[in-house]
């Protein structure tokens, strides 16, 4: 299949991406098509090493046996301590996004170098800890910054309220060195945040928890968070 990268995809769209750590991993196959039904934008695939973080979830093989059952772009947010020898494997397993941590042990450079080579976009990420300040070298060179609004490692944790000013700030300076690179947040979001945080410059809402478990369906969730539409603001500056 033809990559999907999301520098094709315009961040003038709320782009609505389950996290699949959320679904029921007997039913993998069922649980995208039921995505892509309700109207998903990009499939969320959280890949633990149970070093950086400590968990331990999916990697290249089970990703591959995905890429069969969904057309949707695969967004593959690796929380590795090493990921430079794996991009390859991810890219080849069919990722279209690779992001990954500033806080990795490995070049970040190079990790650029290695997605784009691979054939996918690129995207970095840090912990709620660390200060949008930590990415300013590389923010012309990624497709995408993902804002993490909870501590990474696991899913079903509350939002950390403290991570909105961070989406603003990442806005602000993507806007002013590459303004078509996209902002997405992950982390307990759901519709009582949605609104803020698209307002506050987010584009891409990685939601597992809030979709999956949602009380009136799939679909009726994703359906809330594509509403924020309205509140979209990307063209935050100064
Ligand atoms: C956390 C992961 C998230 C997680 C989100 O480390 O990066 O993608 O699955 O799940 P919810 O939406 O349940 O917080
Ligand atoms: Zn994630």
């Amino acid at each position: 299949m033809k990559k999907q990268p999301l520098s094709e995809f315009s961040n003038a769209r709320v782009l609505v991406a389950p996290s699949m750590l959320a679904s029921d991993f007997s039913a993998l196959g069922m649980e995208l098509q039921r995505i892509e039904d309700a109207s998903a934008d990009i499939v969320h695939l959280d890949v633990m090493d149970a070093h950086f973080v400590p968990n331990l979830t999916i990697g290249p093989a089970l990703i591959a046996s995905l890429r069969k059952h969904s057309r949707l772009p695969f967004d593959v947010h690796l929380m590795m301590t090493n990921p430079l020898k794996y991009i390859k494997a991810f890219a080849d397993a069919g990722a279209d996004n690779i992001t990954f941590h500033i806080e990795c042990d490995d070049p970040v450079t190079k990790v650029i170098s290695a997605i784009r080579a691979a054939g996918c976009s690129v995207g970095i990420t840090m912990k709620p800890g660390t200060p949008a300040s930590s990415i300013q070298k590389v923010v012309s060179k990624v497709n995408m910054v993902l804002i993490m609004t909870v501590e990474p490692g696991f899913g079903g944790q509350s939002f950390m309220q403290q991570t909105v000013s961070k989406i603003t700030e990442v806005r602000r300076m993507l806007n002013a060195s590459n303004p078509k690179a996209h902002v997405e947040v992950d982390g307990g979001i759901d519709e009582s945040n949605a609104n803020e945080v698209v307002a506050a410059g987010a584009n891409v809402l990685v939601a597992g928890t809030s979709v999956f478990k949602h009380q009136n369906g799939i679909a009726a969730a994703i359906e809330q968070l594509h509403a924020t539409q309205k509140q979209l603001n990307t063209g935050i500056t100064g």
